[in-house]
């Protein structure tokens, strides 16, 4: 399974542009996270770009969401602690976490809303200008992109990482792919 591939079949099944930016967006916050763990980056970024394949295809039926992609991961070649990342990070399905690559899916997931939020509040729109501790002041703010969940992005801990770290490095990771996500 080539990033390759994986991209083709993610944009074959997500037509929302921002949706597949949002999955670009998570696959960059966990290969920075494998590489900060000392982890294998191809299979956690390969994670996170396949961990919404099914969004539109379940239609928020939250029953299906995650195992349909689960599935699908693993028909395009994802291997069984992949797959059980990604269903795991619907807590619908009930399934735990039990895998760094399982914790590190469910933390990186909503960080990359919040940050993207944070983003378009600036004059520019842009990630270029955007500072850690800003997006760190947001995090404060319950009602600033509130489905950005504050309580799964402190599970960073579960990795051993404080949140100003783990805020650092995500949003040095989507600059790092600004241009891919027109931010
Ligand atoms: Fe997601």
């Amino acid at each position: 399974m080539t990033r390759e591939e994986v991209l083709d079949s993610v944009n074959e099944n997500v037509e929302n542009k921002n949706l597949v930016k949002h999955m670009l967006a998570v696959e960059a916050i966990m290969r920075a996270l494998a590489k900060r763990l000392g982890e294998d980056e191809e299979e956690w970024g390969l994670t996170g770009l396949l961990h919404d394949i099914d969004v539109e295809l379940t239609a928020g039926d939250m029953s299906s969401y995650s195992k349909l992609g689960a599935d699908l991961a693993k028909e395009l070649g994802a291997s069984e602690s992949m797959a059980h990342a990604i269903l795991c990070h619907n807590e619908a399905h009930g399934v735990s976490r039990e895998t760094k690559l399982d914790k590190a899916l469910y933390c990186a997931d909503p960080l990359t809303g919040l940050i993207t939020a944070a983003a378009l509040v600036r004059p520019d729109k842009k990630l270029a200008g955007l500072e850690a501790k800003s997006v760190l002041k947001r995090f404060k703010e319950k009602s600033f992109a509130a489905g950005a969940g504050r309580e799964p992005i402190s599970q960073c801990s579960e990795l051993g990482l404080g949140l100003d770290e783990f805020v650092e490095l995500g949003l040095e990771a989507m600059k790092g792919i600004a241009d891919d996500l027109g931010l």
